[in-house]
């Protein structure tokens, strides 16, 4: 694979940013344009591109069923990429945990609500479920509730506390509620909308040892460092095309240590091979870069945002006002920074700023009914974004004041 260049710690403009944004043809080839959408999907590097030209060359068969070299290959690549998932996400016991292929986040937690949660769950059990988070993180488990109620097996639903005023989960609350029955939490890494770092580590501290906890990390993986061991979850469940490898790609980390060990049912045969190509690629390319470096670059840029728009008076920013929240333990917002204009309606705001060249998400994001009622305008970010394109952007928020 090609070495990223190093991650511009500096101003914008500088040579190394310049490197890393050549990198990614779509970028290079587009500098009128500034690309600030990439929690809805990453750009791609040409050594994802290059790994799925190749791999598609070379080697294009399918896995676990032919016995000449593609076939083989192809098999190996597989395999391959399990152990990579499980490097990538710093899993301790790799042999005591196992990765599936998904297509993406939506179907690994639907897989998770489907093919194990009715195992785990016994009537009088509680689940947590994070109802102001991306819908795909709240309806599997309501729907695996209802098939369970619908067996005699009543489960409690308890909604995840949060502090709206940082758009943390308010993880005292979840201690007060949480009890010995609670058996699965679902939680999510980096929040969607509010782009806060979720502190993990204070959910295993407020619903203890034994409950299981599924993380969405969606909007982590390959924007910093995701560590089973540190974050010490049961589930990890993320998107290859967020993370910079092909749609239809992505994967869900199962360990097996506080229930039945997972086995998915109703998956089809041939696996995404090029997909799983791209995966193995993406995982290579953002290791290289160092997805603590990605982090810092991003927070930087989301800070630079935030604590300028904040004195603009028109906008309302979404979840913590500041880029480090005070009076909250949310330690520090990622590189997403959602708002709304007092007059002008989000959509408008979304064409608008197309035609300054700025792409952003302008709507209500998929985030469940107890979230924001009405839309807001996201700008995401990663490790390709500059500066520059921040300063810009508040520029033209600026004159819309
Ligand atoms: N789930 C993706 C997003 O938040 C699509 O934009």
């Amino acid at each position: 694979m090609t070495a990223p260049g190093i991650v511009p710690q500096g101003e914008s403009g500088s040579a190394e940013l310049s490197a890393l944004r050549a990198q990614f043809p779509i970028i290079a080839g587009h500098p009128e344009l500034a690309y600030l959408d990439s929690a809805a999907t990453a750009q791609k590097p040409q050594a994802v591109l290059d790994a799925v030209q190749a791999y598609l060359t070379t080697t294009n068969a399918n896995a676990g069923r032919g016995t000449y070299t593609w076939a083989n290959r192809t098999t190996a690549l597989v395999e391959e990429t399990r152990d990579r998932v499980k490097g990538f996400l710093g899993d301790p016991d790799p042999a005591e945990s196992a990765v599936h292929f998904t297509s993406g986040t939506t179907e690994g937690l639907r897989a998770v609500a489907r093919d194990w949660l009715p195992r785990l769950l016994a009537d009088g059990d509680e689940i947590v479920v994070p109802v102001a988070d991306h819908q795909a993180n709240i309806s599997p488990w309501l729907e695996a509730r209802q098939q369970l109620s619908g067996q005699g097996v009543r489960v409690r639903v308890l909604p995840m506390p949060y502090q709206q005023a940082s758009g943390d989960y308010d993880h005292t609350a979840l201690a007060s509620l949480a009890g010995p029955h609670t058996r699965f939490v679902a939680v999510t890494h980096v929040h969607h909308v509010y782009g806060g770092n979720m502190n993990i580590h204070r959910i295993r501290e407020a619903v203890g040892p034994d409950a299981v906890i599924c993380l969405d990390a969606a909007q982590s993986v390959g924007h910093l460092p995701v560590s089973v061991a540190e974050l010490d979850v049961d589930f990890v469940v993320f998107s290859g095309h967020k993370a910079m490898a092909l749609p239809g790609s992505g994967a869900l980390w199962a360990r097996q240590a506080r229930g039945p060990a997972f086995a998915p049912g109703g998956w089809p045969g041939t696996p995404n091979t090029v997909g799983i190509a791209s995966l193995h690629a993406a995982l290579d390319w953002l290791e290289a870069a160092g997805p603590d470096r990605i982090e810092r670059w991003t927070v930087a840029l989301a800070a630079r945002l935030t604590d300028r728009l904040r004195h603009l008076d028109a906008y309302e920013i979404l979840g913590c006002r500041t880029s480090v929240a005070a009076g909250s333990p949310v330690q520090q917002r990622q590189g997403i920074v959602t708002f709304r204009h007092r007059d002008i309606d989000s959509g408008d705001l979304g064409f608008i700023l197309f035609s300054h060249g700025f792409m952003v998400r302008s709507d209500g994001h998929c985030q469940g009914g107890a979230g924001e009622k009405a839309d807001s305008v996201r700008v995401s970010l990663h490790v390709y974004n500059s500066m520059e394109e921040i300063d810009r952007l508040l520029s033209v928020l600026a004159t819309l004041g």
